[in-house]
């Protein structure tokens, strides 16, 4: 037992050290960032240009609420941000939030009300187990979720960007998103954490 409990202490030690010497981590600090995760918004915004024409986005899955921050700072022609979290998040000034899962009935309620966007993100990520096979699978829901509100509330040219797991076979879904969107591609920012499987599906131009 005290073995068990002295590996998960170098664990929790090892990971606090990388967490502190990590460089976003740090420049998110001075950035005022809640997340390391703005930058990996930034270079995807940097190299899709997903905000030049974009008026109303959607952010799912915003806690701690980084990636709001990088809209309303990098969204020059941004009218609405609209963002959904089943957790808290603090409030930003600009920003509508809903405490909601957004595959709830509650939250397509909402959805009704709130009209079309031009920009569906989604940085959601599952509650995951460490066990590959299945945290792949619950991942894959959610992107094919994301991926179907996306379809039912984009404008016409509109773009979808969701992080997905590449520890399996997503083949079914970007042959969906290849027939309803002009170009789909896959991009793992710089910021995304090298030894971590995420990488963001970026959908651009809905048909
Ligand atoms: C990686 S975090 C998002 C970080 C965020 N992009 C930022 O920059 O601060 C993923 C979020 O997805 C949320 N989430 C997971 N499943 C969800 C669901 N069904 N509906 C809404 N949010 C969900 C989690 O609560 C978590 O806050």
């Amino acid at each position: 037992m005290k073995i068990k409990n002295k590996s998960f202490k170098d664990k929790s030690k090892k990971w606090l050290k990388r967490h502190v010497d990590d460089e976003f981590v740090q420049k998110s600090i001075s950035d005022n960032y809640r997340s390391r995760a703005a930058y990996k918004l930034i270079e995807i915004i940097d190299k899709y240009k997903i905000l030049d024409e974009a008026e109303n986005v959607i952010d799912l899955g915003s806690a701690p609420g980084s990636w709001c921050q990088v809209l309303k700072n990098h969204g020059k022609s941004l009218n609405s941000i609209i963002s959904v979290d089943i957790l808290e998040m603090e409030e930003i000034k600009g920003v509508t939030f809903y405490r909601s899962d957004f595959l709830s009935p509650e939250f397509k309620n909402i959805s009704k009300t709130i009209g079309e966007f031009d920009l569906v993100l989604s940085d959601i990520s599952p509650n995951l187990s460490g066990n590959k096979v299945s945290d792949f699978l619950l991942s894959k829901d959610l992107v094919e979720n994301a991926l179907s509100y996306s379809l039912q509330n984009l404008n016409t040219n509109g773009h979808f960007v969701a992080k997905y797991f590449r520890t399996g076979d997503i083949s079914d879904v970007l042959t969906i998103c290849k027939r309803n969107f002009h170009k789909v591609t896959s991009f793992k920012p710089k910021s995304s954490r090298k030894n971590s499987s995420e990488i963001y599906l970026v959908c651009l131009r809905k048909k």
